[in-house]
């Protein structure tokens, strides 16, 4: 039987969602109250302790950091009962703590999963990262292009003009000349302060999102867990870490990283079908937050498989009284 087979993903996705809405759950109380250390514990907790309930032998290779700087959920950390197959997993508890202390749109809990390496192990790094959506032919762009010639090629290529596009960028100094570059095409550029997963995963449905192109410098272990959404939910990304010291080079040596200069598409980010979960913490264009009622808590949740490109949308009503 190979990996892919022992790989219960129909299965275990159920479970999958569950980890993310306890997560989300968990930040109830601390939408809105300015304490991102505080939420973001709340999420880690919550979702370690539910991922312990899956009968699988996980390891988390995208996760809250390396052991010395994340007590829990870090990289390399075994997860799951032991009793099952063994798997992958690419997490962040929250997604836009900040966006969460703030009560500002967006914040997510994501998990993926997928069988024994088949999900990048990448270093807590920046990463560049570039996506778009599905209806385009593979390799159309990419990385090394100048951002206007990433524009004009894809405005050609789906009939349309610079300025119909809509390109999302994070809003930070380091993309001012980015921004300039874009805006002397005439396309849109819709800004965001934090939250790239979401950001990414509106490529793969931009008549309904307005989003086409994703550009800019990111988390790494978001651009992983971004690939893993678009590998289920259709899209192109393409990614490259980025090193600021020598401190950052050497970590990425020692988790076996040696072409520093290498361009990852999204199948060598995520090498195999995965399963792919989110929650929305926070009201978004993707998914609704977390809404309270008397009695009940409601959360919606984004399930996907890309070995069907299968997609749920679940709410969960969680009585408050268990
Ligand atoms: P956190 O939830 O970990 O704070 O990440 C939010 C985020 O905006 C990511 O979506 C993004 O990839 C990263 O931070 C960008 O990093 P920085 O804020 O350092 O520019």
């Amino acid at each position: 039987m190979n990996l892919q087979t022992q790989f219960k993903d129909r299965l275990l996705s159920l479970g999958l969602a569950r980890v993310t809405e306890a997560a989300a759950l968990s930040c109830v109380n601390h939408i809105g109250r300015g304490d991102e250390e505080g939420a973001d514990k709340a999420a880690v907790d919550a979702m370690r302790t539910q991922l312990n309930l899956l009968d699988i032998d996980g390891t988390v290779v995208i996760g809250e950091g390396e052991r010395d700087e994340a007590p829990m959920l870090f990289i390399g950390e075994k997860v799951g009962s032991g009793n099952g197959p063994k798997v992958d997993i690419a997490l962040d508890p929250l997604e836009g703590t900040s966006l969460t202390a703030k009560d500002m749109p967006n914040a997510l809990t994501v998990i993926a999963m997928g069988p024994e390496n088949s999900i990048l192990l990448a270093p807590d790094l920046y990463m560049q990262k570039l996506a778009i959506g599905p209806n385009y032919p593979p390799g159309i762009v990419h990385l090394d292009m100048e951002p206007s010639l990433i524009i004009k090629t894809l405005a050609k290529a789906s009939g349309r003009l610079p300025q119909d596009l809509t390109v999302c960028i994070l809003e930070r100094p380091r993309h001012d000349n980015l921004i300039e570059e874009i805006r002397q095409t005439g396309a849109s550029i819709r800004l965001i302060v934090d939250g790239d997963v979401a950001a990414i995963m509106h490529c793969s449905d931009p008549y309904r999102t307005g989003i086409d192109i994703y550009m800019g410098i990111g988390g790494a272990p978001e651009g992983v867990l971004a690939a893993a959404a678009l590998k289920c939910m259709g899209g192109q990304l393409y990614g490259r870490l980025v090193f600021r010291n020598d401190h950052e080079t050497n970590k990425a040596k020692t988790m076996n990283i040696h072409d520093l200069e290498r361009i990852y598409s999204l199948d060598d980010l995520v090498q195999s079908d995965v399963i792919f979960s989110a929650t929305g913490v926070t009201d978004g264009s993707l998914l609704k937050g977390i809404r309270r009622y008397s009695g009940y808590v409601e959360t919606d949740t984004i399930l996907l498989r890309s070995k069907t490109g299968s997609k749920r949308h679940m709410t969960y009503s969680h009585p408050l009284k268990c």
